[in-house]
């Protein structure tokens, strides 16, 4: 049994459906709806859970979203909401929105109007998110934005206009999120991005940030053998699985959305008890899920091996290589 060490985020799915039908989603897009919010925020509260993030599917085609979220806010030091934005571009929503105190909004946008509607396959759908966004910069909120970089956006010209949009809205905080082929996005293989593709936009990304003030931050870890010696201050470590945790519509508490490997649920004992039970969660805690030929490497402590996602969706399991060429 692991030590009972403190659980800092968690992401929850409030549900599976979407108003978008991005290509590269890992989400299923299926109209399942979670139906007990209200318990597993009361578990994370009494668990000590000091960060929520709603997510999905879009959080807000759930048909009690606000009434979810105003009970989130009452009882989770800081909630914030990881959405598409498109329900948010209509007043009534966005008053409705801005009238909990939010600790953050960080909107999908991935890239101009017809790459972003290209990936979002919804045509209109750039408008409204863009609109969402010039409310809440307008009413203080703070806000940042996700890219997934993929091979339809990621070159210099889209990732200029993108970062200029940020730049005209006053939207400083991008964070860029490597696309990994699990879900809906399993199939979308054409959206892959070459190791040298993927660090030519990590140039461009750099360059660009210095000219327009937006900063940018890489979502998920990077195995640093794979970049150059110039990106090592962009690489981070993963601790999905360690101590922040996906909650899906059934209460199952997972590694993360994208590796999505069940630990537990929250409604058997809770999500401490059920993490404190869990021999996978020990497995991380004593970095069995760092792959072998990681462990050894001067760059451990840099990158952690990379991302466990990436190593699901491409040999299913979790102390798979994380390559850059997946
Ligand atoms: C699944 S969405 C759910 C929330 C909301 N619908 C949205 O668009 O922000 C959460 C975030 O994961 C990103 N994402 C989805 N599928 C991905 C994938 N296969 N690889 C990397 N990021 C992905 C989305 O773009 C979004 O920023």
């Amino acid at each position: 049994m692991n030590a009972l060490i403190p659980v800092t985020k968690i992401e929850l799915e409030l549900t599976e459906a979407c108003n978008l039908q991005c290509k590269f989603c890992y989400n299923s897009c299926e109209p399942t709806y979670c139906e007990k919010a209200y318990d597993i925020i009361d578990r994370l509260e009494s668990d000590g859970v000091f960060e929520l993030v709603l997510t999905g599917g879009e959080p807000s085609n759930h048909p009690n979203f606000f009434n979810i979220l105003n009970y989130a806010c009452k009882h989770i030091p800081r909630v914030m909401v990881q959405s598409n934005g498109v329900n948010f571009g209509t007043m009534e929503n966005f008053e409705r929105l801005i009238s909990e105190p939010v600790a953050c909004v960080n909107f999908s946008l991935h890239g101009p109007k017809s790459v972003h509607e290209r990936l979002t396959q919804v045509s209109g759908s750039f408008d409204l998110t863009v609109q969402a966004i010039k409310w809440c910069i307008g009413a203080k909120i703070r806000v940042a934005s996700n890219l997934v970089l993929t091979a339809w956006n990621s070159d210099r010209d889209n990732l200029e206009k993108l970062m200029s949009l940020h730049s005209e809205l006053g939207m400083r905080e991008m964070t860029v999120t490597r696309f990994i082929p699990c879900g809906c996005g399993q199939e979308a293989l054409e959206l892959k991005v070459s190791r040298l593709k993927f660090i030519e936009a990590l140039d461009n990304l750099v360059n660009i940030s210095k000219k327009t003030d937006v900063q940018f931050l890489l979502a998920n870890a990077m195995p640093r053998c794979e970049l150059e010696e110039r990106h090592e201050s962009l690489c981070n470590r993963c601790s999905f699985g360690v101590d922040k945790f996906y909650i899906d519509i059934k209460g199952n508490i997972l590694t993360c959305g994208m590796s999505r490997i069940k630990l537990g649920n929250v409604f058997n004992g809770g999500l401490l008890s059920e993490l404190a039970l869990s021999e996978i969660r020990d497995s991380y805690l004593e970095r069995n899920h760092i792959p072998l030929e990681c462990r050894q490497c001067k760059y451990l402590d840099i990158c952690g091996g990379g991302c466990r996602a990436v190593s699901v969706a491409n040999c299913n399991k979790i102390d798979g290589y994380d390559s850059l060429e997946l």
